[in-house]
């Protein structure tokens, strides 16, 4: 499970190649675990780099913070829309494009079971279809107390679109949890292998 250290060097290196939304992303997760802090010299020190990373992003922190916990609601509204007549598991998926727009799913079920889409597959084929094709987080929602992760048909589907995202899971009771994308597909097959 990545740090807040990690996602703090990860955010310096996006920000760097001037990818100011993922180091965005990046720099709000470092913060979002530094909630926690231990209240040690090191935890002050780290506390400090945050601080002084953020103000070399384009936009206040604040406007990432925002563009998640849009994700995050519409992940868990999305969810109520799930058609899963057969596991009754409903999951609701938000994605954030590179041009901040928001693209939601939700599983479909289907009586030939294995025809069955997932919500990220869903949100993402929406997304594609809506012309984007560049992604820096996507929300996850289920109602499960040890958070749903993205199955690893989504999880190939998605790095091909978004391997530098951020995935937030979460659950309707306020629980959440974040991986990397290549955190949850290391060693990925990627286009570059063709
Ligand atoms: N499902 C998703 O939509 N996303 C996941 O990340 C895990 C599984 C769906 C597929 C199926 O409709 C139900 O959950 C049970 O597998």
């Amino acid at each position: 499970m990545n740090t807040h250290q990690t996602f703090l060097h990860a955010a310096e290196a996006f920000l760097n190649a001037q990818d100011t939304l993922a180091a965005g992303f990046y720099a709000e997760s470092a913060f979002a675990l530094h909630g926690k802090h231990d209240g040690s010299n090191a935890d002050y020190a780290l506390s400090k780099s945050i601080d002084t990373f953020v103000e070399r992003l384009p936009k206040p922190l604040a406007h990432y913070t925002q563009l998640l916990k849009q994700a995050k609601l519409r992940a868990l509204e999305t969810r109520l829309h799930a058609h899963a007549p057969f596991s009754h598991f409903l999951v609701g998926a938000a994605l954030i494009a590179d041009d901040e727009t928001l693209h939601i799913g939700c599983n479909v079920e289907c009586s030939s079971y294995g025809l069955t889409i997932c919500a990220e597959r869903t949100a993402l084929v929406s997304a594609v279809s809506h012309g984007k094709k560049r992604f820096l987080a996507i929300a996850v929602a289920a109602d499960t107390n040890e958070l749903t992760p993205p199955c690893g048909a989504c999880r190939q589907l998605l790095y091909d679109f978004a391997p530098d995202a951020i995935v937030v899971l979460v659950n309707p009771h306020g629980a959440e949890k974040r991986f990397t994308m290549k955190e949850l597909l290391p060693e990925a097959f990627t286009a570059a292998f063709l």
